[in-house]
């Protein structure tokens, strides 16, 4: 039997099972294992199934040794792999795109009204015993209906947001690297464009040398100072100095941040979460059971693939 390494010793679902009733299966520990840790356990195995945040370098790739053949990640982002050392190992990785978009796109509108409308502190103000009185100046948020949507990203988690955007009868801006065309949901503008005419700006583009720190200062500073910038993509996407200085300066509206640069949040962002205008959640875009479900079963068919020579369904694009 072909030995495979799971890094967490359990998953959403069933497709953990199902792999183990085909392979010798390696269970890691219930939480993220070190890197140490994960090499001891990734010592000979054909294959390994992992997460996003997990570091896959060319030291776990070459511990786990010759006979590794793939990297399934239950994750669509794919930044913590060494894309290279892989490729020079003959490693294939794989992901696990389409199966999350429509729930993080449904998560990337959770934050947009919530930011919009400042619900989170309209939120902690009722919990805290401070709605004594009504006033029609009390909790007042910006419209989201109507509004301009700034698209930075345009794949399938960004088409997805586009289209719940037409019941909010929007006009839909977008960037999309590889390609110009516009359809019926949204019109092509490039980031400056884009950062000067969007009410709110929502980032779905992958963590890359070329996208991080893609918003900073200057790009804050270009937005409307009534926007509201939404990160449901990778923290490093953002400069988080830069945008804290922008909510505490009201260089922008407000913010809603799914991801972190370092996750998860350490005591670095602690004034960020702090922020008032600021909607804060821990990375939980794809975090439904269904699919969180369907990502572990995406992974594991991906990795049995390779495993018995057939091409993977979702190989990262190379
Ligand atoms: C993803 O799939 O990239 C999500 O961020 C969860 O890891």
């Amino acid at each position: 039997k072909q030995r495979v390494l799971s890094t967490r010793g359990h998953l959403p679902g069933t497709g953990l099972e199902r792999l183990a009733g085909r392979v010798e299966l390696v269970r890691g520990p219930g939480d993220k294992p070190g890197a140490g840790e994960l090499a001891d356990l990734a010592r000979g195995v054909d294959g390994i199934l992992c997460l996003g945040n997990d570091r896959i370098d060319a030291a776990l790739l070459d511990a786990a040794g010759p006979g590794l053949k793939v990297v399934s990640l239950a994750s669509m982002g794919f930044d913590a792999v060494d894309q290279r050392a892989a490729a020079d190992r003959g490693v294939v990785v794989t992901h696990t795109p389409g199966v999350l978009a429509e729930t993080t796109a449904d998560l990337a509108w959770a934050l947009i009204l919530m930011a919009r409308r400042r619900l989170g502190s309209a939120r902690d103000r009722l919990h805290a015993g401070d709605w004594t009185v009504f006033r029609m100046d009390d909790f007042l948020g910006l419209d989201v209906h109507g509004a301009t949507l700034g698209l930075v990203g345009y794949g399938q988690i960004g088409r997805a947001v586009a289209r719940r955007a037409v019941g909010f009868g929007m006009r839909v801006l977008h960037l999309d690297p590889f390609s110009t065309a516009g359809d019926e949901l949204s019109q092509p503008a490039d980031l400056p464009t884009l950062l000067a005419e969007s009410d709110i700006v929502s980032l779905h583009v992958p963590l890359t040398e070329a996208t991080r720190h893609l918003i900073g200062p200057a790009e804050l500073g270009s937005m409307k100072t009534t926007a509201t910038l939404i990160n449901t993509s990778r923290g490093g996407v953002v400069d988080e100095a830069a945008l804290l200085h922008a909510l505490r300066e009201g260089v922008i509206h407000s913010a809603g941040l799914d991801v972190f640069e370092h996750e998860p949040r350490g005591a670095d962002v602690a004034d960020l979460v702090a922020q008032s205008k600021l909607v804060a959640l821990p990375h939980v875009g794809s975090a439904t059971e269904a699919t969180r479900a369907a990502m572990v079963d995406l992974a594991v068919d991906n990795l049995l693939d390779v495993l018995s020579g057939r091409p993977a369904r979702t190989p990262i694009p190379g």
